[in-house]
């Protein structure tokens, strides 16, 4: 039995605990929980939640994280959003493994399997080294298991990862308690509380892939915010900061909030706009973020305003809502100016490539391909120069959302008109629509090496829709 919505209580992400200094260890491992009032969820999660506890990451200190892997499955793990060194950036090939369970090289999904030698293999934990030599900006992590990254996510392994920085904590936006991360995400169970997942392979470790009806991805019907179904947060009458990320496999949402209210964002996947951008609804795809502020000042005590999104029907057209409990004085404020984002110039760009999504009839059936080809790993698409910036294309016959590593980039234009009004800032995740070419400036920065592009619909990014690039 589903919960009414807003029944249930929004619960904050624990906050990860350093083992050092600048040293934190996430053991992934099977935990259970209650979602649903009354049952309870195996997950896969980092500590044994989900989502897993909050990194706090402070701009230019570097911070180790031992991941140490105690599911029945490899893994690996991905900052969304970092400037990280290859060798700490989540390649689907580089793998941990439990103690104790020997590691063979997959065949891979489309036939022929991967040439071993792309494998790395730890045994037991990584050490994954962020230097954090970027801007505050809300980030994530999450699994990135080549061929099962969407079971491994969907069963709760992605977490919170916020970089902070002087610039960012001098502003008077809203802070602590009004400084809320929320990671949307949607779910089906089965009857006994359990996550219902098209798997051919339940177990993850042999056949990848879901059933052939789910080609365009997996969705659910239960809206979890931080893990929670349909949750109710108490307010103050005040400025409330809400760090919004779509962590769903595949479902995009267009978010409003009931009565008017408007979102002012402030920030995008990349941290503080120029200045605040106001939207009365926002869309929001897979792996993107939102950095918005919600006024609740204006509200009476007892009132409600309820987060709704208008591309779902039924259930899922809930989200969350926010029942507005005491009168207080807040001191918090949206300044004009937010920070310094340079203005988008194409002619700054050295290269222009295309990279073209869609749906490729090949030898094995249909599969996601990126210019025609089904992801090599270790088989480049790209070689950018560091320190060089380029105007990437993204073309599409679909919903894409498409993710960069490493890089970071603006929107200059959506087929023949200019950014959306939710385009605006750094970003690394675009939501690329059905037949839209999407061009964006991309700035190549922080390290050379071994990168990867994809779709963010998980399901898509598991049947073969990445591709490397090298940073040279
Ligand atoms: Cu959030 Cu390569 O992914
Ligand atoms: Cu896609």
């Amino acid at each position: 039995p589903l919960p009414r919505p807003f029944t249930v209580p929004l619960p904050i992400p624990p906050v990860a605990r350093p083992v050092g200094e600048n040293r934190y260890e996430l053991t992934q491992r099977v935990g259970r929980v209650e979602i649903i009032p009354g049952t309870t969820t195996e997950v896969w999660g980092f500590d044994g939640v989900f989502p897993g506890p909050t990194l706090e990451l402070r701009s230019g200190v570097q911070t180790t994280v031992r991941v140490r892997n105690q599911l029945p499955v490899p893994t690996s793990t991905h900052l969304h959003g970092g400037v990280t060194p290859p060798e700490s950036d989540g390649y689907p090939t580089d793998v941990v493994v439990a103690e104790g369970r020997g590691f063979r090289p997959p065949r891979g999904m489309h036939g022929g399997g991967h040439d071993t030698s792309v494998w790395t293999f730890h045994p037991g934990a990584k050490d994954y080294v962020y230097p954090v030599g970027q801007r505050a900006a809300t980030l994530w992590y999450h699994d990135h298991r080549m061929d099962f990254t969407a079971p491994q996510v969907w069963r709760g392994l992605a977490g919170f990862a916020l970089v902070r920085d002087d610039e960012d904590d001098a502003l008077p936006l809203p802070k602590g308690e009004r400084d809320i991360p929320l990671l949307i995400c949607d779910r089906a169970f089965e009857e006994d509380g359990s996550f219902r997942y098209p798997s051919l392979d339940p177990s993850l470790l042999v056949r990848p892939g879901v059933e052939e009806a789910f080609m365009e991805g997996v969705q659910g019907d239960v809206i979890l915010v931080n893990g929670a179904p349909w949750p109710v947060l108490e307010v103050d009458t005040a400025r409330y900061r809400l760090r919004l990320l779509n962590a769903s496999n595949a479902r995009r949402y267009r978010l409003e909030l009931t009565g008017g209210v408007r979102f002012t964002q402030v920030g995008s996947d990349q941290g503080l706009l120029a200045e605040p951008v106001e939207h009365s609804s926002l869309v929001i795809a897979p792996g993107e973020r939102f950095d918005v502020v919600v006024d609740f000042s204006e509200h009476a005590p007892g009132s409600e305003v309820t987060m709704v999104n208008t591309l779902g029907e039924g259930r899922t057209r809930n989200v969350m809502r926010f029942r507005v409990r005491s009168r207080v004085r807040d001191d918090s404020r949206i300044p004009r100016r937010l920070s310094d984002v340079p203005p988008a110039d194409r002619a700054a760009a050295v290269t222009r490539r295309v990279f073209d999504f869609r749906l490729t009839r090949g030898g094995s059936g249909e599969m996601w391909t990126i210019n025609g080809v089904p992801y090599r790993p270790g088989t480049p698409l790209a070689e950018p120069r560091l320190g060089t910036t380029e105007v990437w294309r993204f073309t599409s016959d679909f919903h894409h959302p498409v993710h960069v590593h490493l890089a970071h980039f603006q929107v200059l234009s959506r087929g023949k008109g200019g950014p959306a009004a939710t385009d605006a800032g750094w970003k690394d995740t675009v939501d690329v629509r059905p037949y839209e070419v999407v061009d964006v400036l991309v700035r190549f920065d922080g390290f050379r090496g071994r990168y990867m592009l994809h779709c963010h619909n998980l399901e898509h990014e598991d049947m073969a829709m990445m591709a490397d690039f090298q940073v040279v």
